[in-house]
């Protein structure tokens, strides 16, 4: 039903990269007509140009949604082209990271229905998650419009509000990040003692994707299952002794980390 909205009054993407092609992607598999789709973006794709969607043409005059997937470094040139949607029945979805609700507040109008998201590259292969907040007008059932259209690409959390964003970006945004350079370091100390590199590339990929799944889907919590494959005076035990000490382990290291990615966000919001 909400995507019968949708499909009437048409939905604009504005950016159509890696994460605007990865919600498309999404959205014509579960079924919104090409036909209903506006994309704006100067270098389309073949991809994007095969679809059958209108690309770079006169936008509709008031269309359900328009979403917001260009890089932060691009809105203050891209925006102000979508100013006449503002202050409307248009429910503007935003997943760039940094740009504040009160900025496309500023740039659209105050009136105007908004909803910040911010999702994280497993979106890619619809593994992501997406943690969205509104500013007062976006209405609930704009809010779980953009919750369903969001789920294309992975699991979507509501905020209480915008001052989590911050520590959220550095949780879940970054996040893929740390994990990256796990496995990159994983796959290193196996080299170093005594792995051939490929071997210890692949034993790290498996190890971090196979336990990431478990965790997800096992009804023990993390630590409980840290704890099943712990024995005492084991291998597992040894290694968890360097990795879990307060002040120079993963606590230490991670806590740090997240905060420096916190503070980066609100200087980067101011
Ligand atoms: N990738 C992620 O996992 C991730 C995670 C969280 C948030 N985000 C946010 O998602 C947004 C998009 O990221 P992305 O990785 O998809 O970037 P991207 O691949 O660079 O996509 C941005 C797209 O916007 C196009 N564009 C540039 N200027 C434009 C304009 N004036 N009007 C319309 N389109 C324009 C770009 O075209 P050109 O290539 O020709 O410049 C490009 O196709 C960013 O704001 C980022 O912060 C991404």
């Amino acid at each position: 039903m909400e995507f019968q909205d949708v499909a009437t009054r048409g939905l604009v993407l504005l950016g159509c990269g890696k994460m605007g092609s990865a919600m498309l992607a999404g959205w014509l598999a579960g079924g919104l007509p090409a036909g209903s789709v506006w994309v704006l973006d100067p270098n389309p794709s073949d991809w994007l140009k095969g679809l059958g969607i209108h690309l770079n043409e006169e936008l509709p005059e008031a269309p359900a949604i328009v979403l917001i997937a260009v890089k932060p470094q691009m809105m203050a040139e891209a925006l102000p082209r979508l100013a006449p949607l503002g202050n409307g029945k248009t429910l503007f979805v935003s997943v760039a990271a940094g740009t504040t609700i009160a900025h496309y507040e500023r740039v659209l109008g105050a009136r105007t229905p908004v909803i910040r998201a911010m999702p994280n590259t497993p979106a890619a292969i619809g593994k992501g998650i997406t943690a969205i907040c509104g500013n007062a007008n976006a209405s609930e059932p704009q809010i779980s419009l953009a919750e369903s259209l969001l789920s294309a690409v992975g699991q979507v959390v509501r905020l209480e509000g915008e001052h989590q964003m911050d520590v959220v970006t550095a949780v879940s945004g970054s996040g893929p990040a740390y994990v990256f350079h796990l496995i990159e370091t994983l796959a290193a100390a196996g080299e170093a003692e005594g792995l051939p590199a490929d071997l210890a590339m692949q034993l790290a990929k498996a190890t971090v994707a196979g336990a990431g799944a478990l965790a997800e889907a096992a009804p023990e919590d993390p630590a409980q299952l840290r704890v099943n494959v712990t024995s005492p005076g084991g291998t597992t035990a040894a290694a968890l002794k360097v990795l879990m000490d307060e002040n120079t382990g993963f606590p230490a290291l991670l806590k740090a980390a997240v905060k420096a990615a916190a503070d980066r966000g609100r200087e980067l919001g101011k």
